[in-house]
């Protein structure tokens, strides 16, 4: 979703704002722009689609030591160049950038308009410049604190005054802001990505925050105007973690990661000997953890598919009652907390706004919400009672692959370590993690086979409406293939349990229609052959994810068969989903589409 890059220092801005909003390209956007403060003037260059677009309008020898730039996704106003940001005041003295919805700007717009000021874009954010330098009293810091009282919605919003050249002003109210700091030079993004390159030492801003960005230090206040300190954390993702390599696509190069995000993901969190798992991270103690009666889960997209596998394990290793609920829904319940509740909030960014606020939600009722999440010191980490880090490292494509893995290992081990505390013996316990183990390496046999997939590819590129069948562990698996597919090639792919297209959804079934078939050799098998067989009778062309040990049995019947190795049947979805990331990828690729920016899609969801 939309990126925020600003700079002030010594040394020129405009190469590290570009090159800052490139490293945020993957987020999703559909327009750029940049402000800088150049002697007398505010410059301002922004330019619908791609970055290079924009680039391309800069003047060659355009340099300055403070400006501010954007990429935008469209909310209010269509996607053109004067709506993208950043917005400058009427008088042109005043430019800003804000992520976010302003949701009294009809209101506001309709005061200015009425007392002379006339609008150039289509946007909410706009109305925020035009407040600025109606406000403006001489002192840049103060207009701003005045602006923002009048401001009702999310945002995060940049802000540099001509007058007062000095410094960038900051606030944060539900959508990131971070602060870089440098060595006589000061960065500020919506994502820490953006100044990597030049710093890790980093301030989190939370909701209700302010922040006065001089070159050499940062005040930050809360909404009070109080001063408040803040903690400068470090991060340890480098640089060339969010290389592509030689590998074509980011989402290509996640997909390989995978036995090493894996093996992080567990790593010095098993207990071998005694068959059980340790999560320090959760901050409960071994008391609360016997007393869980209930897990209640909340995420969006690809990390809600990871928290129904979560359940199924959860339930059939724990026995304790596990539901699972999308974010967006559950916010705006009035849910049904019962004592003994124990929540997670998955995400990998960290910042999915409805997974926010239904975590806010379920603390608001006096409940702990437990993260899983990749993105260290990203909100939902941080305003969590405790958690665990899936560390899968950044993950740049806008779809999702290593992060849903590791989170399929965060339910493992939390499943193994409450199944220990109840019916779960010392042996059992051994078995669950040793398998937990090698799972890393049973991943990179299926990676070893891409050519293979990449070939059956070819076929099913010319085809369209695909249907994806799983039961069980299989059925979330069903639901993320189809989502993996229809996110990055455009086709249409809907996930069903098996069991249900009988109650409809057979009726799309003919000669044409691609079904999936997702039958890891577990004890739901000869249930889902049976269904194989009914697609096969109205002739639909089948493609089977299964064992080797059943690869004759529905060869007589499916067309392409991809086999996994063996693994326990609890863990079969991190494995079945390997062969499905890949197929996604190569149709999307014999289709020429965008894979690590599919169109209409943002990484990091920080709008309703
Ligand atoms: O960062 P989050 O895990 O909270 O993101 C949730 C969804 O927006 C995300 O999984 C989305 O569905 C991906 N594009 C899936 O590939």
């Amino acid at each position: 979703m939309c990126g925020i890059v600003g700079y002030i220092g010594e040394n020129n801005c405009v190469p590290i704002i570009v090159e800052g909003l490139k490293r945020l390209e993957y987020r999703g956007y559909d327009s750029s722009g940049i402000s800088i403060i150049k002697e007398k003037e505010i410059l301002t260059y922004k330019k619908e689609g791609k970055i290079y677009n924009m680039e391309a309008i800069l003047p060659k020898e355009l340099s300055g030591k403070i400006g501010i730039g954007h990429t935008r996704w469209a909310t209010h106003g269509g996607v053109s160049d004067k709506n993208a940001h950043p917005h400058l005041s009427q008088n042109g003295k005043i430019s800003i950038i804000h992520n976010g919805i302003i949701e009294n700007y009809i209101e506001l717009k309709k005061k200015l308009i009425d007392e002379g000021y006339t609008f150039r874009s289509e946007t909410d954010s706009e109305v925020i410049a035009y407040l600025l330098e109606k406000n403006y009293n001489g002192n840049f810091e103060e207009t701003f604190y005045k602006t923002l009282q009048q401001l009702e919605g999310a945002y995060g919003i940049l802000a540099i005054c001509l007058s007062e050249p000095d410094y960038i002003m900051v606030a944060r109210k539900g959508s990131p802001l971070i602060i870089g700091i440098g060595e006589n030079e000061m960065f500020v993004a919506s994502d820490a990505n953006a100044f990597l390159g030049y710093t890790k030492q980093v301030v989190y801003l939370e909701d209700y925050e302010i922040a006065k960005i001089e070159k050499k230090q940062y005040i930050t206040k809360n909404f009070r105007l109080e001063s408040i300190q803040k903690k400068v954390n470090t991060i340890d993702w480098d640089q060339t973690a969010l290389d592509k390599g030689d590998f074509s696509h980011y989402m290509l190069k996640e997909i390989f990661e995978q036995p090493e995000s894996i093996r992080r993901a567990f790593a010095g969190r098993i207990i071998q000997n005694i068959g059980t798992v340790k999560l320090g991270g959760l901050n409960l103690t071994p008391q609360e953890l016997f007393n869980i009666e209930r897990v209640n889960i909340i995420a969006c997209g690809t990390s809600y598919h990871a928290g129904l596998v979560g359940s199924y394990v959860i339930e059939e290793l724990a026995r304790v009652a596990t539901r699972v609920e999308i974010a967006s829904e559950f916010r705006y319940k009035n849910p049904i907390i019962e004592k003994g509740t124990i929540s997670f909030a998955v995400s990998q960014s960290g910042e999915t706004i409805d997974t926010l606020f239904a975590m806010r939600e379920i603390q608001r009722k006096g409940a702990k919400v437990l993260g899983i999440c990749n993105v260290v010191g990203s909100t939902i980490p941080r305003e969590s009672n405790g958690g665990v880090y899936v560390h899968s490292g950044p993950e740049v494509a806008v779809a999702s692959t290593k992060a849903f893995t590791s989170q399929l290992i965060a339910f493992y081990l939390f499943a193994t370590l409450i199944g220990r505390m109840r019916d779960l013996g010392q042996f059992r316990g051994i078995e669950l993690v040793s398998e937990i183990e090698m799972l890393p390496n049973k991943v990179q046999e299926i990676l070893n086979n891409s050519k293979y997939i990449e070939n059956i590819a070819e076929k099913y590129t010319k085809l369209d409406n695909f249907l994806f069948l799983g039961r069980g562990l299989s059925y979330p698996v069903a639901l993320e293939g189809a989502l993996k597919l229809k996110e990055i090639s455009y086709l249409h792919a809907e996930g069903v349990p098996a069991g249900e297209i009988k109650h409809g959804p057979i009726a799309l079934i003919d000669k044409k229609t691609p079904v999936i078939f997702i039958m890891p050799d577990d004890h739901l098998f000869e249930k889902t052959f049976s269904n194989m067989q009914e697609v096969r009778a109205r002739g639909g062309i089948i493609l089977s994810i299964c064992n080797e040990k059943n690869v004759k049995k529905i060869k007589g019947i499916a067309d392409d068969v991809i086999v996994i190795p063996e693994t326990e049947s609890i863990f079969s979805s991190l494995l079945t989903i390997i062969p499905l990331q890949l197929l996604s990828y190569y149709i999307a690729k014999n289709l020429g589409c965008d894979i690590d920016k599919p169109r209409n899609l943002a990484k990091s969801v920080t709008v309703e």
